[in-house]
């Protein structure tokens, strides 16, 4: 009795390590070699099998025989026979179907069942099939997620033997912590999925604001993965130390892919502007025009009254004449200022913002006797920007979208491994010499993920028609410009130079779409 008691509690005690152990193990093709070895330890079978049902068909997943010394299955061994399809006189399938054990004492004396399959078997591997153990996999729904089939209990001479019933309340109490365990696994990797997928589509929303560069977010994703594994890889000088393992890595990816999601804030005015007054510039033409028109009105009204009155004096029509030949000038002179002001590519240096301010100071009346300027003040402050399309303004606008960024993704309950998602997103605008934003960081206090982030950011941009007004570089130029940013103090040069030694923008060049 003594014996019976401990043989029991050996057992309680063996399924409760199994089922911790099987909670445990996050690699899923070792779970499922773990689900068919551990049974067979504990029954003492020479062999076993699992299937995962997959619809109508239970898939072959792993296959232990320890006399033929074959075993199949996992990653690296993939099993290549074909489903078996759901059918009641196949022994696995009935088992799936009807959810509920079956223990074949002698496979071949049996009856009830098509084991013409076990049978071939054993005709081409000499192997001898006797007794069979075939129980459910079955999850928390009570759903029948596969079936784990035990073949030749053996005794301590290695022979075949029945599998004791004993057996099946304890092998089915380890199939249903294996199909929970699976299930788990199955989830986890669901909700992983799902939310990976739902970070691609809300980037390509994010990028699709924007038509100039509708892949950067993916490829600043694809960039950044790749100089990981390739610092990863690294094993000499300074990045012989540093490691990026797949956890580190999907951090930083997932931050890539969501660095610009504060994007969605930003007015599509300021992000798309392409040049510095946009549609202003038609107004201000045809408030020339009208200026134009009012002087040429006034001359002639003039020139008619002198001509009527025939009070002509020469030199007063002469002096009409310059004043309107002047004025046009003015106004061609204006206009040409404005246009040149306007286009994103010209640099508005001091003298042209001091020409833009006398236009501005002009006055004229218009067609409701108000007094106007020539520019208005708005008007003026765009085109006196000195490079680029931006006013300061603008370009704090448009910089808010880091902090954006990280206020929504603070929002988001990141799991452990990606909890510094929200801060490592949130810095792809920092600068190594403390003069990027948001935060101003400096030198150390900017982690690697985001120097990273940094690098194939800017880089992206350059090679990208960004902005646009801007045609895209090529490598050769936006490799240089890269490196008077290291120059500058902006960026990582050790960085740098890896990236450039192993072309990493070579390295993405078939994923992108
Ligand atoms: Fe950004
Ligand atoms: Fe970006």
């Amino acid at each position: 009795m003594k014996n019976f008691e401990a043989d029991i509690l050996h057992q309680v005690e063996d399924i409760l390590n199994i089922g911790i152990a099987l909670s445990m193990e996050k690699d899923h093709n070792r779970l499922l070699e773990m689900i068919v070895s551990e049974a067979r330890r504990i029954t003492n079978a020479d062999a076993g099998t699992l299937y995962l049902r997959d619809g109508d068909f239970l898939v072959f997943k792993i296959t232990q025989n320890e006399t033929l010394q074959s075993f199949q299955g996992g990653s690296d061994n993939p099993i290549n026979l074909p489903p078996v399809p759901m059918r009641l006189e196949n022994v696995s399938s009935y088992v799936a179907l009807r959810n509920e054990s079956v223990n074949i004492p002698d496979v071949y004396s049996a009856e009830g069942f098509d084991f013409s399959g076990p049978k071939n078997y054993d005709k081409i591997t000499g192997y001898r099939t006797v007794s069979m153990l075939v129980i459910p996999l079955e999850n928390h729904e009570g759903d029948v997620i596969g079936v784990l089939q035990l073949i030749n209990a053996t005794d301590e001479n290695k022979h075949p033997i029945p599998f004791s019933s004993d057996y099946e309340k304890v092998i089915s109490s380890l199939a249903s912590q294996a199909a929970i365990s699976l299930t788990n696994q199955q989830l986890i990797e669901d909700i992983e999925q799902l939310f990976n997928s739902f970070v691609e589509v809300m980037a390509a929303a994010i990028d699709s604001r924007t038509p100039y560069n509708a892949n950067h977010t993916r490829r600043v994703a694809l960039l950044s993965g790749a100089l990981a594994a390739v610092i990863d890889a690294e094993e000499q000088g300074c990045w012989a130390e540093v490691g990026f393992d797949e956890t580190r890595t999907n951090q930083l990816v997932m931050s890539a892919w969501l660095h610009d999601i504060g994007k969605i804030a930003t007015p599509l005015e300021v992000m798309n502007k392409c040049s510095r007054i946009e549609r202003h510039l038609e107004l201000i033409m045809q408030r020339l025009d009208y200026i134009m028109q009012k002087w040429r009105s006034e001359y002639l009204e003039k020139k008619l009254e002198m001509i009527s009155y025939g009070n002509l004096y020469q030199e007063d029509l002469e002096a009409l004449e310059a004043n309107w030949a002047e004025q046009q000038l003015l106004i061609e002179q204006s206009r040409a200022l404005i246009i040149r002001a306007d286009n994103p590519a010209t640099f508005v240096d001091g003298e042209i913002q001091q020409q833009l301010q006398q236009v501005a100071a002009r006055r004229y009346v218009d067609e409701y006797g108000q007094e106007q300027p020539w520019l208005t003040e708005a008007e003026l402050i765009n085109l006196c920007v000195t490079k680029g399309t931006l006013t300061e303004e603008e370009r704090k606008i448009m910089e808010d979208h880091v902090q954006v960024t990280q206020r929504m993704l603070e929002k988001i309950p990141f799991t452990n491994k990606l909890k510094d998602v929200p801060f490592f997103a949130g810095i792809h605008h920092e600068h190594l010499d403390g003069k990027g934003y948001p935060l101003g960081l400096k030198g150390d206090d900017i982690p690697l993920e985001g120097r990273i982030l940094a690098l194939t950011d800017v880089f992206d941009a350059l090679t990208a028609a960004d902005r646009p007004y801007k045609k895209a570089l090529p490598i050769d130029q936006s490799l240089k410009i890269l490196g008077f940013m290291v120059k500058d103090g902006e960026l990582d040069g050790d960085l740098l130079d890896l990236f450039i030694r192993h072309r990493v923008w070579e390295m993405i060049e078939s994923d992108q779409t």
